[in-house]
């Protein structure tokens, strides 16, 4: 298997998931201004430090992505970032898209940006120590959307990505992320999302990407936010089985879900649902921003030197979505 794969896979196997800490400094400061905390460079690299150095990065925690911000900064014992997350036996990842903007020709949806001069800061990211990477497109649903157009963008910028990360010798976490916000059925979720995750393969093979050396990060389906057709979680991970079986090429080696916006709770029960029901040769596992870190930024919000407390907090999430990634996780384990 090729170097990329044995990365991909190291990230992935058994039960590992993957820490999205690579909320842009505006996200973040919404995080933080949300739990009352100032959004500073100090405040920002306090609360990831304490994530990144607790014990689930060893035991759970297989990749962390970051932000352009953190990858150059130094913790409180002047290590690199990426230095201590290697450290503590994770992988360093980061962020390469320059972030979602109005779509010429259908402005109410939005296409990815950053691909002019992304070789030259690959190789930077690369010699800062990142071994992969990630790419996010988004798309909203509604009866005309996403657009043909939408479709076909994403999948292209996906896709040129993907052939230059390869090419700088890191994984390609390759995120098309269909929105939960709306009042649209799972079952139009179901549609969309396979129609979407088709086009990227097909601009992915186009652009002779070596598939057993990327990562997808799709969303799991789900009814819309504001459906009147809610679905139970069985149904949930039944419809995620089955589009990604349908849509997704044998050799790719696994799919790592983002929480996009379900509770902490529901993201791990139904990625549980999800490993229970597989029947494929997919790892399946999380990379979730807001659902492994809500109940920790929270706790710490209240105290921002309690760096154990945090952790625990932390490394009880890390471990339940663990267990989700396998099967294992019930309800009663929880605390
Ligand atoms: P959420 O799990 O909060 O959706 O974040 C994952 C992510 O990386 C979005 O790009």
């Amino acid at each position: 298997m090729s170097e990329l794969n044995t990365v991909a896979v190291k990230i992935l196997e058994n039960g590992k998931g993957i820490l999205a800490a690579d909320e842009s400094t505006s996200t973040m400061t919404k995080r933080l201004n949300d739990v009352g905390v100032e959004s500073n460079p100090k405040n920002r690299l306090l609360f990831r430090e304490i994530l990144f150095s607790s014990s689930s990065m060893t035991k759970c925690i297989g990749g962390v992505i970051l932000y352009d911000e953190t990858i150059r900064q130094e913790t409180s014992k002047k290590n690199k970032i990426p230095e201590l997350i290697s450290k503590m036996g994770s992988t360093p990842g980061i962020k390469v898209d320059t972030g979602a903007k109005v779509l010429a020709g259908s402005p109410k949806e939005k296409i990815t940006e950053g691909l002019d001069g992304l070789r030259d800061r690959l190789k930077e990211y690369y010699r800062l120590g990142a071994k992969f990477t990630k790419w996010r497109g988004v798309y909203i649903i509604d009866e005309n959307f996403p657009s043909k157009l939408s479709i076909h963008s994403n999948a292209h910028a996906l896709a040129r990505y993907s052939s230059l990360v390869q090419e700088c010798n890191m994984v390609p976490i390759v995120e098309p992320e269909v929105l939960m916000d709306g009042e649209h059925s799972a079952e139009d979720c179901y549609k969309k999302t396979s129609e979407v995750i088709q086009k990227c393969f097909d601009e992915l093979i186009l652009h002779k990407v070596d598939l057993t050396g990327i990562i997808l990060k799709p969303n799991m389906i789900l009814a819309g936010k504001n459906s009147k057709k809610k679905i139970s979680n069985e149904e949930v991970a039944k419809l995620t089985l089955k589009c990604l079986k349908d849509s997704v090429p044998p050799e790719v080696p696994g799919i790592a879900f983002l929480s996009g916006g379900q509770s902490e709770f529901e993201a791990t029960e139904n990625l549980n649902l999800i490993n229970k029901f597989n029947d494929t040769n997919f790892i399946m596992t999380y990379s979730y921003g807001r659902a492994l870190q809500q109940s920790a930024l929270k706790f710490w919000s209240k105290n921002i030197q309690n760096i154990e407390g945090t952790q625990k907090v932390f490394n009880h999430r890390a471990k339940m979505n663990t267990l989700a990634a396998q099967g294992k996780w019930s309800k009663d384990l929880e605390i």
